[in-house]
């Protein structure tokens, strides 16, 4: 039996879901080892491999086929743009994509004004802007505390993820529009699905049920 692979984004999201699949009786004791330097693990018995990766680049395990299947949150889905079927909203791990920024910022937004977004999401920000509003603007990329931008001027507004708001809150900022709710999806490589297409619909089946029983 050929090994199916599954990748995992490092993290929270790798915690949930490797507890659900418990839950269908799909287990890799292996893998909760904290002294462990291993990247890969696997279970023999049921012919599986899990590996914990940076959550940007499990697209790209999934699209090569390097991994059958995949879970990362939707954003990062998004984001990565691969072609990879996704096949499974796991509900957990929601938040909304938003964009956010402070109060007097509402008014550039509704004027149409070309203004700078900063933002980890630069392709999210892009679609957003020019597809869906038609606005112009200029998107500056940043690696993380994105909500420090508007505070010391570097753009006008961000675009970000927005859990319980409290970083928004706490740094004088607020949600000026929503851009998309997000959760954790499982996503399957286009080959991996017609070739493994009974043991996969079999372990999305057991994962639906799980999560219908709750
Ligand atoms: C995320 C996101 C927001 C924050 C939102 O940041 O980018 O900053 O969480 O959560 P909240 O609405 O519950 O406050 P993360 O912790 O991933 O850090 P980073 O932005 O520095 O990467």
């Amino acid at each position: 039996m050929r090994y199916l692979t599954v990748a995992l984004a490092k993290g929270r999201l790798a915690k949930q879901t490797l507890g659900l699949l418990e839950q269908t009786g799909i287990t890799c004791d292996e893998i909760y080892d904290k002294e462990t330097r291993k990247l890969i693990f696997q279970n023999d018995d049921l012919g599986m491999r899990f590996f914990l990766a940076k959550p940007s680049d499990v697209p790209t395990y999934v699209e090569y086929g390097a991994a059958d299947i995949g879970v990362a949150g939707r954003d990062t889905i998004l984001e990565e743009g691969r072609n990879i079927y996704e096949v499974m909203d796991l509900g957990f791990g929601a938040c909304r994509m938003c964009v956010c920024g402070p109060e007097s910022a509402r008014e550039l937004l509704s004027r149409n004004e070309i203004i700078r977004v900063a933002t980890k999401y630069p392709n999210i920000a892009k679609s957003y802007f020019n597809n869906k509003k038609n606005q112009t603007v200029e998107i500056i990329k940043l690696n993380g505390s994105v909500e420090l931008a508007p505070i010391v001027g570097l753009s006008e507004v961000i675009v970000d993820i927005v859990e319980t708001g409290s970083t928004l809150k706490e740094n004088g900022l607020t949600v000026l529009e929503e851009v998309c709710p997000l959760s954790a999806r499982i996503v399957v490589n286009q080959v991996s699905l017609r070739m493994e297409h009974e043991r996969i619909r079999k372990i999305l089946t057991d994962v639906d049920a799980v999560l219908n029983s709750k």
